[in-house]
């Protein structure tokens, strides 16, 4: 358990506190290229407690500006998206997407008044369905050779879901390795040829076990934390019979991000970020090492479980997220269905919008949890120091690449070397993008050291 003090400092984001300012220092994900496709690109987005709009001009460009008119207030979300930017509806004050006002068509003829009205802009970029957005101080850091960045268009799917809780509580599940076997378990298994898109319904690695008995029956993992140049990398170890190990490789980004396993044929990359304190969007990734991801139905397979335009989870807190006594005595842990995003909702949720810390008995399976709150405080510290280079690569991330994120079966003494080679084979037979990763840098991620 933690003081409240700290809860505080590692929960709060918004302008001013300790962990907003370092989340301000990276692109964080502002809203998905779906959410800009209709006939009037508009949105409103609220990042890090900040209200603001995201909009495309007629030049095609993106600019995300204060959802607040500097005239009086009102709300530019209701802007007239026109002349090349966007236009308050109360008094015809018209701003472009850098934020800077270029009109006051109330003004007397020839006021120059609208050259000293700026708003608030941040600059924003558009990477494989998602539009990023950077509100921190100084130029925006590169983008790491991450491979949901690397893969083309075709083979990246991108997807969001609403979570009404703070950020930190929904990443902490995405590094807790050992809740798969209960949250998720389902106490039949599926035929995996109807996994297409799902996470866990896969066969284990080179197996005929589907994952699914896999967690049933081996609930206790042996989990161990790398510190790594991007975060963390967290190694799960459940040893089976035969001299037999499962390996499952996932990595904290920092400081908000997860990158794990989904299948054999793609991985996700998943940002939980701050709405405001309270809520949080999970925003993913789903990058393929083989064929072309099928958009249309990982669309439909999620749009089915959300409600636009806030991509609110139809099941929630409200009904019950669908809870049903019978189902969670013969089919699955939770009695709430098969959608494990909803499994992990109401993990996140039913501790409070801020869960209390100050309650919690951290166990050893929560040993990432527990790193990255010391990472977290690190980063803090380097600010308020003011050492930013120090924190998280922010030295560069050209030697970034992947982060290895795979499940494998390996014999006891060589799971190590077995999970390098798998994701050495993957990426050799990714023929449609370059996935390899250089020489140095896939022996450094082979360095796996139990810690
Ligand atoms: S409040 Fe926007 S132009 Fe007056
Ligand atoms: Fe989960």
């Amino acid at each position: 358990m933690i003081s409240q003090k700290l809860n505080d400092t590692l929960t709060l984001t918004g302008p001013g506190t300790e962990a907003g300012s370092v989340m301000r220092h990276y692109w964080q994900p502002a809203a998905l290229s779906d959410e800009l496709q209709g006939t009037r690109p508009v949105v409103p987005v609220t990042l890090l407690g900040e209200r603001l709009v995201l909009f495309r001009d007629s030049d095609g460009k993106l600019g995300l500006i204060d959802r607040a008119c500097p005239h009086r207030g009102a709300d530019l979300c209701y802007g007239r998206l026109e002349d090349n930017g966007l236009r308050c509806p109360f008094h015809g004050w018209h701003f472009n997407r850098d934020g800077q006002c270029v009109e006051q068509p109330g003004e007397p003829q020839g006021s120059t008044m609208h050259e000293r009205i700026t708003t608030t802009s941040y600059p924003v970029v558009e990477k494989n369905g998602i539009i990023f957005a950077y509100m921190g101080p100084g130029e925006p850091p590169a983008f790491p050779n991450f491979d949901c960045f690397r893969a083309p268009e075709t083979h990246v799917f991108a997807f969001k879901g609403l979570w009404e809780c703070n950020w930190l509580q929904a990443m902490e599940v995405g590094i807790d390795p050992a809740h798969a076997s209960f949250l998720h378990r389902f106490l039949e298994d599926e035929d995996p040829q109807d996994s297409y898109g799902k996470q866990f319904r896969d066969k284990a690695a080179d197996t005929n076990m589907p994952m699914t008995q896999l967690l049933r029956e081996y609930p206790r993992p042996e989990i161990s934390v790398e510190e790594t140049d991007y975060g963390m990398r967290i190694i799960a170890l459940r040893h089976l019979e035969n001299g037999k190990t499962h390996v499952r490789i996932t990595n904290q980004i920092f400081p908000e991000a997860i990158s794990i396993p989904m299948s054999r044929e793609m991985i996700i990359t998943q940002w939980h970020v701050p709405v405001d304190d309270e809520n949080c969007y999970w925003y993913s990734m789903f990058t393929s090492f083989d064929k072309p991801v099928d958009k249309k139905l990982m669309r439909e397979q999620r749009l089915k479980e959300h409600r636009l335009p806030d991509y609110a989870p139809i099941k929630n807190r409200s009904n019950y997220y669908g809870f049903d006594p019978q189902e969670q005595q013969q089919t699955t842990y939770t009695g709430m269905g098969l959608d494990i995003n909803v499994h992990d909702q109401w993990a996140v949720e039913s501790p409070g919008r801020i869960a209390d810390r100050t309650k919690e008995h951290l166990g050893s399976t929560d040993v990432a949890i527990i790193r990255y709150r010391r990472m977290l405080r690190a980063a803090i510290k380097n600010l308020n120091d003011s050492n930013s280079s120090e924190l998280p690569m922010m030295n560069g991330s050209d030697h970034i690449f992947g982060p290895v994120s795979n499940d494998t079966i390996a014999n006891n003494s060589h799971w190590q070397q077995a999970s390098t080679d798998s994701d050495k084979e993957r990426r050799a037979n990714c023929r449609d993008w370059d996935a390899s990763i250089p020489a140095d840098d896939i022996e450094a991620a082979a360095a796996i050291k139990n810690q």
